[in-house]
């Protein structure tokens, strides 16, 4: 079945990779990132957020995951598989979660003030790990897509925080600010600059005051060029679309980081080759056909991802 993500995070801390969390909101993304993480030997963690849940309905997701599972151990892979909740924003929320069967939750309380965010994490992991469920917390706050001035520093989490934090709490892992943000516009670049690197001083600073202790890097897609490029070449309109680079994905894959999300890449993927296959066939109404195309691109991305960037592939 479902597993927790206690003992994925621990290997993958001691081994230097990082766990992909990706989101799904309907069957050929879940095939896609079952089958290529089966395919490439990847633990994996399959998250749903709340507007996944309003869109197809939790407990189809739910059973989704389940038959995704049954689905993996059919190709003869025995990967492990989390089911998460992505940003929980309420004791409620969480709660229902765990009493439905999902293997691990995320309370995001980083918009609260401190003391606040430490109750209410407190509280959701009380109640989640009288069921075996992890959970993950927040310290500081991603950047918006459209705030850009509002004090940039003041929203990276502070490393004086953090032992205090997990150890009020009991959290299982911690969601940290280092620079990402989520979506497609990661960074407003004027003419000619270059991507800011990640701040890899705060992560070290953090790694140093809670040494072994489980990071997780939202906001983390790379926004692929390629993507890009082939959405505004089939009548899309995403100019200045970027995202992280590989590069930096891979050095925090290496380090404390243990979980990295990905939503954004799996959305221009389907998107690139949904607006390229129906330009290219106009005449093709057979959903089988567009979203089969999206798949395949999935797959491939998934891949990737797992070998060449996060270093999972082969770890289950
Ligand atoms: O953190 C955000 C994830 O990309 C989920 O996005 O709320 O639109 O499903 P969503
Ligand atoms: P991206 O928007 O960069 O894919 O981030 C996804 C995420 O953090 C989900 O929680
Ligand atoms: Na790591
Ligand atoms: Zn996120």
């Amino acid at each position: 079945g479902l597993v927790n993500t206690r003992d994925m995070f621990k290997r993958a801390v001691g081994g230097g990779y990082a766990i992909p969390a990706y989101n799904f909101n309907n069957l050929e993304q879940l095939q896609a990132i079952v089958g290529a993480c089966a395919e490439t030997s990847s633990p994996v963690i399959i998250q749903v957020s709340k507007g996944a849940r309003d869109y197809a309905n939790e407990t189809m997701l739910r059973f989704m995951a389940m038959g995704a599972v049954k689905m993996a151990r059919e190709m003869g892979s025995n990967i492990p598989i989390c089911l998460h909740l992505d940003h929980g924003d309420s004791f409620e929320l969480c709660k229902a979660c765990v009493d439905s069967g999902f293997s691990s939750v995320m309370i995001d309380g980083s918009h609260l003030s401190y003391d606040d965010n430490v109750a209410l994490t407190r509280k959701v992991v009380e109640y989640a790990h009288a069921q075996d469920v992890t959970v993950e917390g927040e310290l500081g706050v991603l950047a918006g897509i459209e705030d850009e001035v509002v004090a940039e520093h003041s929203t990276y989490t502070k490393p004086e925080e953090v032992e205090d934090f997990v150890r009020k709490t009991g959290v299982d892992s911690l969601a940290i600010s280092i620079g990402t943000s989520h979506g497609a516009y990661k960074f407003k670049l004027k003419e000619g600059e270059q991507v800011p690197p990640l701040r890899f001083d705060i992560l070290d600073e953090i790694e140093r005051r809670i040494p072994g202790f489980p990071i997780v890097l939202h906001g983390a897609s790379s926004v692929v060029p390629e993507y890009v490029g082939l959405i505004n070449q089939y009548g899309g309109k995403m100019e200045g679309a970027v995202g992280v680079p590989e590069e930096q994905l891979r050095r925090a894959a290496q380090s404390a980081v243990c979980k990295i999300n990905i939503d954004s890449d799996g959305r221009l993927a389907v998107t690139a080759r949904v607006r390229e296959f129906l330009a290219q066939n106009p005449g093709e109404f057979d959903p089988r056909k567009y979203l089969g195309a999206a798949r395949k691109e999935l797959i491939k991305l998934i891949k990737h991802k797992n070998q060449a960037v996060l270093g999972s592939a082969g770890k289950a």
